[in-house]
């Protein structure tokens, strides 16, 4: 059976203390929660962050994750942090492919396996994000786009390996913009990635695959997003950054 998973993906946000004041929150409202054996919960806070978080949460309960890393083991590159170093400080997981950093910060896919290279060699769980912007979409190219993403970035990896992945589907236009994909929309295209999948790794890989919704997840309409039988949980931007809402969220899986 594939787990299920609510991430929590923090970007830019909180200065060190009022995260750990934030992680602190949710670990204590998170023990009146039960969760099923099968549903994970996992928090992205900024790296600087990440020694501190992992100081206050239950990590049985909360499982930690990057929001990115190097392509490379160690050396010369300024302003890097490696999978390695991620890994020491009790890291899980790393968030890789973002859009924000495919489009602000130039990842491609070249780049992208490299760190999923990384992560995997680590032993961390690479969340890998795919999704078309709105003009792709309108184009009626979204399902296309999500393919190449995904087939150029992870295709190359053994079925054993691409067995760690976890898929993040993030239409770039639900992203931060209260514009949600329609639990349809969401549907149709986990149900597309899970399929193209299988032809690549076979129907074992494909059912076992986590793929998680991500774009404008509310408690509102997280019920009926993580009600949909191809979608495996969600990564959330804003709504992760209030205890609250959170909680409410990781309550509809
Ligand atoms: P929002 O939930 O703020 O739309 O962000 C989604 C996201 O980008 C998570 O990675």
């Amino acid at each position: 059976m594939r787990n299920k998973i609510v991430a929590g993906n923090w970007k830019m946000n909180t200065i060190v203390r009022d995260g750990v004041a934030l992680a602190s929150m949710i670990n204590n409202e998170l023990k009146e929660v039960e969760l099923r054996e099968d549903v994970k919960v996992i928090i992205a806070p900024p790296f600087t962050h990440l020694t501190f978080v992992s100081q206050v949460v239950d990590n049985k309960k909360i499982l930690l994750a990057a929001q990115n890393c190097a392509t490379e083991d160690a050396g010369a590159y300024t302003g890097e942090i490696s999978a390695e170093m991620l890994k020491m400080l009790g890291c899980n997981a790393v968030i890789l492919g973002h859009s924000e950093r495919r489009a602000y910060y130039g990842e491609t896919s070249e780049t992208l396996i490299k760190k999923t290279e990384q992560v995997i060699k680590n032993e961390m769980t690479p969340i890998f994000c795919c999704g078309e912007m709105l003009e792709q979409r309108e184009a009626g190219n979204h399902f296309k786009i999500v393919e190449a993403q995904i087939s150029e970035a992870l295709f190359h990896l053994s079925e054993e390996d691409f067995a760690k992945i976890v898929i993040a589907y993030e239409p770039v236009w639900a992203i931060g913009t209260g514009v949600t994909a329609s639990k349809e929309q969401a549907q149709e295209m986990h149900a597309f990635i899970r399929n193209f999948v299988k032809e690549k790794y076979g129907d074992k890989v494909a059912e076992n695959l986590t793929i998680l919704y991500g774009g404008s997840v509310k408690p509102n309409n997280a019920k009926e997003i993580f009600a949909e039988p191809d979608v495996d949980g969600g990564l959330i931007g804003g709504a992760s950054l209030k205890a609250d809402s959170f909680i409410d969220i990781i309550k509809a899986i």
